[in-house]
Order: structure tokens, then sequence, then C-alpha cells
């Protein structure tokens, strides 16, 4: 079978499968509709905490409450517990919202998980913009973990003390208001402050990227392991969990859990949501659903592991539709297990069928419906079609990119490769912000432009990166895992070629080109049969690269005529310690794992659009 008949006919049984999730065959497995039982039962009947985060802000919406209560046996206030929701101004506490929300839980039976007593994020300006001494602040902080602790005593059986208090590169703490006023020892007086206002609720530290093995999860190992030590009251270790579909190194969180266990510790997953970049078609969701299983699974079958939590209930009020959120843009994104409507995802049968099985129910899912939950990505991600191409601005060169799929590139524009991008004016900017590394609080990311004339290319990515890693590693071998960027152009005229050959070209620019002269530092494949020029300069918040590329070369002639079409990529490499990268920005959608530099197949096109720019 052919790669391309294999993946459109991998589509289609998807879309079978995915047609039949949704109807028959889950209802004709399980023993009626009515009798089928909820999360909430079949984690019950596990004894086994399965939450979502929840908030009051939805309650008037009847759906939700109905979701909330039938399908969780725990909650996770969202906001309503949070440092600047309590405390707006100094000495002034506020519990309406959070009473809410523990008078539904009671209400409910369900079990609370404070979140979150101490976090860099949510301090209220009074706190952030004040003056406070040591002493001051840890009064400050006594006073509000007492009062917050102290008045839900005996309901809330376990907090988050401490959220994300480690720097992502896992180096040290990171820089937080308590930690300029009180120093490092904020962490465990913070611990110590919770145990003394309630010394039977269970004591978490909660972070994110810390769930499998890795520099940031050593570093809250290291951590958790001294206090143990120490003797500082801590109970567990809440393991986020904001995934990517098809980016969650199970076995690493297996071993990330024996690890804290074995100190004595419990493990929860804390914030459990599975996105992926926009414009994937709903098929991803086969995939996202055996995500959640596996992880379940893992935390089901780790004796540390005590509780599984989803941050939200369902996409609709999902964080990350947030438009400010500002570090993942994907408004039709669905990382939950209920959809905007409150159907029942993919996700949520997977889950079910687990905590089935776990309690030695009859199994929920068919092989077949858990084959296609685990098929491979690529199968999920179907061809972009693209829109008509239209200007969204009349000064504009050329048509609106697409994202993740076509750019629309004008000519004949000559570009001078000087580092300015004054000669860029009213060519389309494209963003590339998601990638299969994306740390949590991502801040860097990119925005590209291209352009030719009867003899060139040209390309411009203008990066935005707070702390530039460069010339740190060999720039023809290893620039990849230093700030870099890469433009990939498939001229063989098939853009279906899963394997380099002459005509396709992977160009790498490494950041170490800047102030560098003379020949510039260009890696990748195939780069060493085309001429590259480049220049990188430094800009206040990251750096730009321009590059050109000769129409004409030993490996391809490409002429540029409208609509003409060659197969095209981005990369962004970004590292914030020297050791290696720990961002990977993608543009087109149909390279998910970072492969692009074996397998053309997964580029986007770039397509090229004469203009009369005028003189
Ligand atoms: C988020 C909430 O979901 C948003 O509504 C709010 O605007 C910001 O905080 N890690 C955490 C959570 O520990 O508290 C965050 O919740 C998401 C990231």
């Amino acid at each position: 079978m052919s790669k391309m008949y294999y993946r459109s006919y991998a589509i289609l049984v998807l879309a079978a499968l995915v047609t039949l999730l949704g109807g028959t065959v889950v209802t004709a497995n399980s023993p009626s509709q009515a009798a089928a039982p909820t999360i909430r039962e079949l984690a019950d009947k596990n004894h086994f905490h399965f939450g979502a985060a929840a908030s009051p802000t939805h309650f008037g919406d009847p759906k939700y409450v109905e979701t909330l209560k039938t399908e969780f046996n725990m909650l996770t206030p969202e906001n309503e517990a949070k440092f600047c929701s309590i405390q707006p101004a100094q000495g002034q506490f506020d519990f309406r919202s959070f009473d809410r929300l523990m008078d539904f839980a009671q209400a409910n039976q369900m079990v609370v998980r404070g979140h979150n007593l101490v976090w860099h994020q949510c301090v209220p300006s009074w706190l952030a913009k004040g003056e406070f001494s040591r002493d001051e602040a840890i009064k400050l902080l006594r006073d509000h973990i007492y009062t917050v602790v102290g008045r839900y005593k005996g309901r809330i059986p376990m907090w988050d003390v401490v959220n994300e208090a480690i720097d992502d590169s896992g180096s040290g703490l990171r820089d937080a208001p308590w930690r300029q006023f009180i120093g490092d020892d904020y962490v465990e007086l913070a611990f110590k402050f919770a145990h003394e206002a309630d010394p039977d609720a269970l004591l978490f530290y909660n972070d994110y990227s810390t769930e499998g093995m890795n520099a940031k999860s050593n570093a809250v190992y290291a951590m958790v392991k001294d206090f143990v030590a120490r003797g500082v009251p801590i109970n567990g270790v809440g393991l986020q969990s904001h995934f990517t579909v098809g980016q969650i190194d199970l076995a690493g969180i297996a071993q990330n859990m024996k690890r804290l266990g074995e100190l004595g510790l419990q493990v929860q997953i804390t914030e459990m949501d599975d996105r992926y970049p926009p414009n994937t078609p709903d098929s991803i969701l086969q995939q996202q659903a055996g995500d959640y299983r596996a992880l379940l699974d893992t935390c089901l079958n780790s004796k540390y592991c005590t509780a599984f939590v989803t941050w939200g209930v369902n996409d609709l009020y999902s964080w990350l539709r947030d438009s400010n959120l500002g570090f993942y843009e994907n408004h039709t994104v669905k990382p939950l297990l209920f959809d905007d409507e409150y159907q029942k995802k993919p996700a949520y049968f997977a889950v079910l069928d687990i905590l089935a099985r776990h309690a030695g129910d009859a199994p929920i899912l068919t092989d077949e419906q858990l084959a296609a939950m685990n098929a491979p990505i690529e199968a999920a991600v179907a061809e972009v079609k693209l829109p008509s191409p239209r200007k969204s601005d009349s000064k504009q060169l050329a048509p609106d990119p697409v994202a993740g799929a076509a750019y629309y590139a004008p000519f004949p524009i000559t570009i001078t490769l000087d580092g300015k991008t004054n000669d860029w004016a009213d060519i389309p900017r494209m963003t590339v912000d998601n990638g299969p590394m994306v740390p949590a609080n991502n801040t860097t990311g990119m925005q590209f432009a291209v352009a030719a004339d009867a003899k060139n290319i040209y390309f411009l990515a203008e990066v935005k990166d707070g702390t530039l890693i460069s010339g740190k590693h060999d720039a023809a071998t290893e620039w990849y895992k230093e700030d870099s960027v890469e433009f990939y152009i498939n001229a063989t005229g098939n853009l279906q070629i899963s394997t380099y050959k002459p005509g396709v070209v992977q160009i790498a620019i490494p950041a170490a080109n800047i102030g560098h002269s003379g020949t510039p530092l260009i890696a990748g494949t195939n780069s060493d049969t085309v001429v590259v020029q480049a220049v990188a300069v430094k800009t206040d918040d990251g750096y730009i690269v321009e590059a050109s590329v000769p129409l004409v070369t030993d490996v391809w002639k490409i002429v540029p005529l409208t609509l003409g079409t060659v197969g095209f990529q981005v990369h962004l490499n970004g590292a914030s310690t020297d050791s290696d990268r720990d961002t990977k920005l993608i543009w087109s959608v149909y390279d998910t794992k970072d492969e692009s530099y074996l397998n053309p197949s997964l580029f986007g096109k770039l397509i090229f659009w004469k203009t009369n720019k005028p003189k």
C-alpha cells in the first residue's frame, strides 16, 4: 500500500470510527444509555478522586452545574481561592465566590482541592507594588494562610500551598514577589504556616512542565526531597499536565511518580488539558482520547497517584480559549472531556473505559475504538482546505496567509539583507506560536515573511526571545539546541514526497550569526546544495534574521508565477539555558512531532503572488 493511499485510508477509517463513537457502538457496548455509568460512579468505585477545575461564574448555566455534579467527585476552585481573589485589598478578605463554590461542593458531596495559597501570578497590586520588609512580608503571608486555611479547616482536605515557584530552566526559584520580600525560604514558610493552620490538610507543591523527567522536574524533586529530609511539612506534588496532543512522555511520568512516591509523597494530576494547533481537524480528538486514557492509566497504575483533575469541565469555558492568554492562540481548541454543548467527547469515553477496567467492570470501548485512539498523529491531520486568496488590508502586497498551511509571497520585491525591516513594509506577516515543545508560560514566538524578485527568494524572521542563547554549540551540527530559525523549501514539484531528495532543502540560520561577519553560519539537511545569504541582528526583545536563496541553483529552478507553489516550512528553536533547546515552534500544522527534517510531506505551501507595488 502506498503511503498516500494508506494515509487517506486511515483518515476514512478514523472518520468512520468517530461517527461510531458518537453514536451506536458506545451505547451498544454499554448496557443501555440510561444505565451507562458516569465518571463519578466509576471513580467512586475505584476509591479515586476524579475532579475538574470549577468556578461559580458558570453556575448560571444549568448544564454546567449538572455535568459538574454528576461526573466529578472532586473540584478545584479555578480562581476563587487565589490570593488576588481572596485579599484584593490589604487586610480585606472576600470569600463570597469561594464560599459559593464550597457550598456547592458540600451540597453535592464533592471533595475540594484547595488551589492555591502562593503563586507568582494573581498577586494583588497592593502586594506587588508594595514595599515590605522581610518580617512584614512574613506576617502578611502568615496572616493570609492562617485566615484562608483556617476558615475552611476540616472542609478542605488538601491544598496546593505553593504553585509554580521553580524557574522554567530548573536552575532554581523563579523571580516572584514573595521571594523578593522574604527570600528563598518563602516556599517552606508557606508550608509551615499552612500546616499550623490545619495540621490535617495534605499540603502540595504544584507545577507545570514537571510531569516527566527533565531539568525542571529534577529541580522540583530536589526541593521536595530536601523538605522531606528537613521535616518541612509537605505531603505531595501536583503535576499540572497542560499537555499538547501526542506529546505525553508516559514512561517519564511513571518514573517521576515513582521517585516522588518513594520520598513518601503523594502525586496528583492536577490540571489536565490537551491542546493542539489551530486548524487541526476534529479527528485529532481521537488521539486526545488516547492521551487522556494513557495518562489516567499511568496514574491509576502508580500506587502514589491519588487524584486526576481536568482544568475545566467543558471546552467552551477552558482557559485555553481565553484570548488574553497570549501564549496560545486557538479559540476553537477542545482540550477537555465535554465539548461546548456538554456532549461527551472521545476523551470522556476513554476515561470511562479505563476507570471501568480498573474497577474490574466490563470495558466500555472495543479494541477497534482503542486502536483509533492510538493511531499515529499524521493520520489525524488531514489537508487544510485553503480559502480563496483575499486581502484584509488593501495596502498589503499579497493575500492573507493561511495559518499553518499557506503563505502568499509577493513578487517582484527586492530585499536588502541588512537587518532592517523597512523594505518588508506591507508584506504579510505570519505568526508562529505553536509547536511540539512549548513551555507553558512561553514568551518566545516569531513572525515571518517571504518575498521574491527575479533572482532570489527572501525570508524574514522577527523573533521575540527574552534570553538569547547562541554560540554554545557547534553551529554546523548542534545549532538546533540553540536559538535558531529554519526555513524549508521543497522545489521538486511533488509536495507529497516523504523523504529528502535533491531540491528539498532545510535552511537553518542560528542566532550565532548575530555579530558574525564573513560567510554566514548555515546548517540543515541539503543546505550546502544551495547558496544561502543571511544576516542576523539583535533587537530590543529578540532578534531578526534576513536570508535569501537563489531561484536558480544546481538543484532547482523556481519561476515565480501567481499561484505557483513550492513546499514550505518554518521552525523556531528557542533555548533558555546553555544545555539544550526548550522551545520548538512549527508553522505548518502537518508537522506535529518535529519531523520536517525527515519528511517534506509535512510542509505547508509557499504560493507566489505578483504584485504591482507602487514605486
Ligand atoms: C488559570 C485560570 O484557569 C484562568 O482562568 C486565570 O485567568 C489564570 O489562571 N496553572 C495554574 C492555574 O496553576 O491556576 C492556572 O489557572 C492555569 C495554569
